[in-house]
């Protein structure tokens, strides 16, 4: 099913404040619509007369084989999309061959979702109540196979989302946050207090270099939207960088992954591992991705959506037309491997 009709078939399927707590951004939404649209300001610049009758799309995430350069990004509160939340969610990517991070969030302890499949997990770190509970998260993650820790920066409060406020958007009964110490009180289950148990105002990059030394899992910073920022994460110990804008849910307007990127990789140089977020729907937005020196992509909203449509099953699909999507736009642009798209194959529009 085509992506645009599984998110239609998610927003009747969800009550008004879920969805648009998943679909929404911050202040006036501009990095939000810019996410998906910055991926066309850049064009593909084919290339005819090669080989393309096979083409190869697998790779390896610091290490990590997968079947795409396509990764499923942390999201939080799965459960209020679909009963099995974080557990459909894992075996949908492991169906798809690919790797999910897991958000501190997750409404299924990381120890459940790593049961519910043996498919590659990264965990997505959050500070939680205090450092010695945080920190012993990153070690219950390590236990339990999770093979990268990914360290969230953009979050030192939670940014202002006009629907949730609008909305009074409160946790449905029911839903809980797994990872969190038990009975945690959430206020009046509002938003804000739910979420503003996660923030993480007090971390620096100090705080990069104690999470290094505190795991064997390679650390990953997510949320890096600037070259000098990323090369400080990698001088602080991390083993990749993640340009994101959070899915537009933080700075408003900040500039969009598809044109910080650039900056990014320049920055770090070819031999760091540097992903990419945010409005990734179509298979050209992956390849233009790629020849800017990603590694690989990751999805948030199109596998909510697969959730809600479809749980496990509809993750699975969601994943599985991108991969199609890229390999075609691959074939068509003359490019038969993800390792070798070359830095020529796009320009600015
Ligand atoms: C997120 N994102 C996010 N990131 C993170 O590190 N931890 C989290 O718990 C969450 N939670 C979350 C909830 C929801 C509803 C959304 C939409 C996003 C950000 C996410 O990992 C990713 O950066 C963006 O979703 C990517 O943009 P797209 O693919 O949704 O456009
Ligand atoms: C969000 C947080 C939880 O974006 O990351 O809602």
């Amino acid at each position: 099913m085509e992506l645009d009709a599984v998110h239609d078939q998610a927003r009747a399927r969800l009550p008004r404040g879920v969805y648009d707590y998943y679909a929404g951004g911050t202040e006036a939404e501009v990095t939000l619509g810019e996410s998906v649209t910055s991926w066309q300001r850049w064009r593909l610049r084919p290339r005819m007369l090669r080989d393309v009758s096979a083409v190869s799309m697998t790779t390896t995430l610091l290490g990590t084989p997968v079947s795409m350069p396509i990764g499923v990004a942390p999201w939080a509160l799965q459960r209020m999309a679909h009963p099995d939340g974080e557990a459909g969610t894992a075996r949908g990517a492991a169906a798809a061959g690919t790797l999910m991070t897991v958000s501190t969030t997750a409404t299924v302890s990381l120890a459940e979702v790593a049961t519910a499949s043996a498919g590659p997990k990264w965990f997505q770190l959050y500070r939680v109540k205090d450092p010695e509970y945080t920190d012993d998260l990153v070690r219950q993650a390590a236990e339990a196979g999770y093979r990268a820790l990914v360290m969230t920066v953009d979050l030192p409060f939670l940014g202002r989302r006009l629907r949730d406020l609008v909305n009074e958007f409160q946790l449905p009964q029911g839903i809980e946050m797994a990872n969190h110490p038990p009975k945690q009180a959430y206020g009046e289950r509002g938003l804000n207090q739910a979420l503003g148990t996660i923030a993480t105002a007090t971390w620096t990059f100090e705080d990069v270099t104690r999470f290094a030394a505190l795991t064997s899992m390679p650390l990953v910073v997510k949320g890096v939207l600037r070259g000098d920022d990323a090369q400080r994460c990698l001088d602080a110990g991390a083993s990749a960088v993640w340009v994101s804008t959070h899915g537009g849910r933080q700075v408003d307007p900040a500039i969009a992954s598809a044109i910080a990127l650039p900056e990014i990789v320049d920055a770090v140089g070819p031999d760091v591992e540097v992903y990419a977020d945010g409005g990734v729907r179509r298979g050209s937005d992956v390849l233009t991705a790629l020849a800017l020196g990603a590694r690989a992509v990751f999805v948030g909203r199109p596998t909510i959506w697969g959730l809600a449509a479809g749980g496990a099953d509809g993750v699975r699909d969601v994943l599985t037309e991108l991969a199609a999507a890229l390999e075609l736009t691959m074939a068509l642009c003359g490019v038969s491997d993800v390792h070798d798209v070359p830095a020529d194959l796009v320009v600015r529009a």
